[in-house]
């Protein structure tokens, strides 16, 4: 089904951030396969160094299996990082970069991504010192607005959550409290065997009204209108 939701000419750029293993690589590819699903033109970067016996990067899911009709392009230098985004970035279209591990560093790959990004996704699991991260990633970007950048607005999204416990919510209203954007969808905990933990490098299916797809709608439209 074709979306309604208007991208600018210019297009937008969104970046996926959060600690290791926080589940932004697998969000991030469901996003790519639903905003293309939806007929946007789609790309992903991927600047996330592979480590050395292990690889769950975005560009190697795509060459693994075509994540829609989204276009995944490896980048590990931080300092061309902003051309190159600005460069890939689809006319009337969306750009998801993939981020490694936080790391509040001036002049690495983070900053040189939020740098150009019009949302900045914080992907959170609802377990204690969370709200750390949280602020690391709010400090990271006040950063950018002393050194007279524009940073993005961010959006916290809770991911590998289970309905049945009361953590979720809980993390949600205090980060809420705090002043965080937190998505009202949350991505659930799925390890069954199609499930969103089994999903690397296969053929992705994002169905109407799931999380996921629900997640990226809203996730798309909050860049709309930060572009
Ligand atoms: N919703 C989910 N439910 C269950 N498992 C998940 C979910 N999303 C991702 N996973 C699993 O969690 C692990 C980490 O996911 P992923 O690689 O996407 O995180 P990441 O933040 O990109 O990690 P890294 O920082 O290493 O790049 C993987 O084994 C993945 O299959
Ligand atoms: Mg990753």
């Amino acid at each position: 089904m074709t979306s309604q939701l208007v991208l600018p000419e210019s297009g937008v750029r969104i970046a996926f951030v959060g600690k290791g293993g926080s589940t932004k690589t697998t969000t991030l590819a469901h996003c790519l396969k639903r905003w293309a699903d939806q007929g946007h033109p789609t790309a992903g970067l991927d600047t996330d160094e592979p480590g050395e016996d292990e690889d769950g990067s975005l560009a190697t899911w795509a060459e693994l299996s075509p994540i829609g009709g989204a276009t995944v392009m490896p980048h590990r230098d931080p300092m061309s990082l902003p051309n190159m985004a600005v460069a890939c970035t689809p006319a009337h279209g969306v750009l998801g970069i993939d981020t490694d591990a936080w790391k509040a560093r001036i002049g690495g790959a983070h900053m040189a991504a939020l740098a150009v990004s019009h949302l900045a996704v914080l992907m959170i699991q609802p377990t204690g010192m969370e709200l750390q991260r949280a602020a690391s990633v709010r400090s990271g970007l006040q950063t950018m607005t002393s050194m007279g950048m524009t940073p993005p607005p961010l959006l916290v999204i809770l991911t590998r959550t289970n309905a049945s416990a009361a953590s979720p919510k809980e993390t949600a209203t205090t980060l809420r409290d705090a002043g965080y954007n937190v998505l009202d969808v949350m991505i659930p905990n799925s390890d069954a065997r199609h499930g969103y933990g089994q999903a690397f490098g296969k053929p992705l299916d994002v169905p109407e009204g799931e999380p996921m797809a629900l997640a990226a709608d809203l996730v798309l439209a909050e860049a709309v209108r930060g572009s």
